[in-house]
């Protein structure tokens, strides 16, 4: 297995140490990203990359990644809490895929996502970056999240949780998606059919295939699912 770790913590502490902790449950390959070292400017807000992402002008140091996590079977992303929300390094690279809110494309990835801080914040956090992972299409997402200062980690829950995301990613099975990542595929689903929408995102869900489908086709829905896909569908066709 195929394993992306991509450290949004400036330093090797108290988040690393529950990455290495996960690493001892887990068989595979790993590449570590250590966002500080990777010297991505601040996304200047060009909007570029929603017309092609090739045209970000930091495309050779924030696609490198994205082409990694395409082949990867698991992520496991890493953020301290800052002044209660995710570091500027690991929101500075989310603010550079953003164009995959709009394209998403990792469907078949799964991904465990791991905050620390010293008291407060970690859980919204966490959640913070699942549903950011969950825009870029990972399938299924775990979280881990410590309050170092008022409990420490805690080794049992760490490798309890490794143990679940080593096992589901071995498996290779898909999960039906949640309720909202239904709806917001048909949203941009939607928005791809009307001519008026970004050219790219429209060559883009054309060109995938993606438009034909409910959801991504290698992800089984079951008929709640998609009868609410078609019923959103639908819907945004008469809002728009
Ligand atoms: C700039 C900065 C901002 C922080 N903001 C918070 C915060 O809002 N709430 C909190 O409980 N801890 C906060 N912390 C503490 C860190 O989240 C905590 O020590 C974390 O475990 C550090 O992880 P690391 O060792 O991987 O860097 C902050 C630390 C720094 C350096």
């Amino acid at each position: 297995m195929k394993y992306v770790i991509i450290n949004g913590s400036p330093r090797k502490k108290n988040t690393w140490a529950v990455v290495k902790q996960i690493k001892k449950s887990l068989d595979g390959e790993f590449e570590e990203i250590q966002l500080i070292k990777q010297d991505i400017p601040i996304c200047n807000g060009c909007f570029k990359c929603f017309d092609g992402e090739e045209n970000c002008p930091h495309f050779d140091k924030v696609n490198p990644i994205v082409e990694k996590l395409k082949k990867a079977d698991g992520l496991i992303i890493t953020s301290p809490v800052y002044a209660m929300n995710v570091t500027s390094l690991l929101k500075n690279y989310i603010d550079h895929t953003a164009y995959l809110y709009h394209r998403p494309a990792l469907f078949k990835l799964k991904g465990l996502v791991v905050v620390t801080t010293a008291g407060a914040g970690h859980k919204d956090v966490a959640k913070y970056m699942d549903e950011t992972l969950r825009h870029w299409g990972v399938n299924k997402v775990y979280k881990l999240s410590f309050a170092c200062g008022n409990e420490g980690i805690d080794i049992k829950s760490i490798d309890k949780v490794a143990k679940r995301f080593r096992d589901d990613v071995e498996s290779g099975k898909l999960h039906s998606p949640k309720i909202m990542d239904v709806i917001f595929y048909n949203v941009w689903r939607r928005f791809a059919l009307d001519e008026n929408h970004i050219e790219r995102d429209r060559k883009y869900w054309r060109e995938t295939g993606l438009i034909n489908h409910d959801f991504a086709p290698e992800v089984k829905l079951g008929i709640f699912k998609k009868l609410i896909a078609k019923i959103m569908f639908n819907l945004f066709k008469k809002m728009f």
